[in-house]
């Protein structure tokens, strides 16, 4: 079968014929591998910046952004049936017995940095026609929600960053008012940085908790982000009208700030409108550039002086996996049609090349790898 690898020895991407993988253990699964979305980590891979291929072997099968479907099941699996759909989890555990988290299923937070992640570190990912999986790694998706589905992952990233929020604020003795089920009252605007995907998916997991969110991206009006951005009843602010310091100016306070954009400078800008107890969300990971100037004293004075919380997440455990699939079904009803808009395209697996090595243009661009059975 067809698999888009990476071969770091000779810097080369290409499709490579490996064998098509076999039910092992009793709980293992057998994928059809439906569509896998390009992300700036594959990109990042493809440069070979990132991305470790499996012990022993000279190439790495790319992606971990999936939507697959269960093609058969070994005799100890419980849950799935052939024809569910599913999304495969990313990161598996490290082997160290001491690392508590790992050992308690939740290698998105593990302590040793031994663990490895499908397409990305350590073990092959899902940019091929079938995959082989236990099944407490697969997140059952309801086939409603196949055509969107292949968000699951991305969205992830501002699920788990929501749900560390709600642990963060507790610290407040009236509880954060986005809480399901919570009262209004302070904590209601939230700014996210960047319009990618992660920021935009992020933007909807916000308005979905009825935070006033507003938008900052490079791209200037008019623009179909832009235009994206209004319809979910969020405000859209291009950085060549506001600088992110006046962010607060206009707007007011900032209690969140959700980062997506890994433009560190425009991050700790963006740091300096944080309102009174606010919490500063890193998702982005930058590339290494010159250092720059921070006023580091100012800085300190106000996360002290304003009880502010700055934390970086990456990855995702089975909580944000589920919260993902439950929040596609509620922002496709509130605003339908705004996840598929998303999607810029679905390619064959031969457009590879541009959509990893190129910068294509549009939000999240798709390999359509199988047809649905
Ligand atoms: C993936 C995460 C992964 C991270 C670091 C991201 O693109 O979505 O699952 O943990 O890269 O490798």
């Amino acid at each position: 079968m067809r698999a888009i690898s990476v071969l770091p020895k000779s810097r080369e991407l290409r499709v490579q014929q490996i064998p098509e993988p076999r039910l092992e253990a009793p709980s293992d699964v057998r994928l059809r591998m439906i569509e896998v979305g390009v992300c700036g980590t594959d990109r990042e891979i493809c440069a070979f910046e990132y991305g470790t291929p499996p012990a022993g072997c000279d190439h790495l099968v790319l992606g971990h952004e999936s939507l697959a479907q269960v093609e058969s099941v070994g005799p100890g699996v419980t849950e799935l049936r052939p024809g569910d759909w599913v999304v495969p989890m990313v990161r598996r555990p490290c082997p160290h017995a001491h690392c508590v988290a790992c050992r308690r299923g939740r290698q998105d937070f593990c302590f040793t940095g031994d663990f490895r992640e499908r397409g990305i570190q350590g073990a092959h990912g899902f940019m091929t026609e079938l995959v082989v999986e236990d099944e407490r790694y697969l997140v059952p998706v309801p086939a409603g929600l196949a055509d969107v589905a292949v968000l699951v992952e991305p969205l992830t990233i501002a699920e788990k960053a929501l749900l560390q929020l709600w642990h963060v604020q507790e610290r407040l003795p009236w509880e954060c008012p986005h809480r399901p089920g919570k009262d209004h009252g302070h904590c209601r605007r939230a700014l996210v940085l960047g319009a990618g995907p992660v920021g935009l998916l992020g933007a909807l997991a916000l308005r979905a908790a009825d935070f006033e969110t507003i938008v900052y991206a490079r791209e200037e009006r008019p623009s179909p982000k832009a235009d994206w951005v209004e319809a979910i009843g969020a405000i859209y602010v291009s950085a060549r009208e506001q600088s992110p310091s006046e962010l607060a100016a206009r707007h007011g306070a900032i209690d969140v700030v959700y980062e997506a954009a890994g433009a560190s400078q425009v991050a700790f800008e963006a740091m300096q409108s944080l309102g009174a107890n606010a919490v500063f969300v890193f998702t982005g990971v930058p590339g290494r550039k010159s250092p720059v100037p921070i006023d580091t004293d100012g800085l300190m004075r106000q996360l002290v002086l304003r009880n502010q919380i700055v934390f970086g997440t990456v990855n995702a455990g089975r909580d944000a996996f589920e919260a993902a699939v439950r929040d596609l079904g509620r922002f496709e009803a509130r605003w339908p049609g705004a996840l598929r808009a998303l999607i810029s395209g679905r390619h064959p697996l031969e457009a590879h090349r541009e959509l990893l090595l190129g910068r294509p243009a549009g939000i999240k661009h798709v390999l359509a790898i199988g047809a649905p059975g």
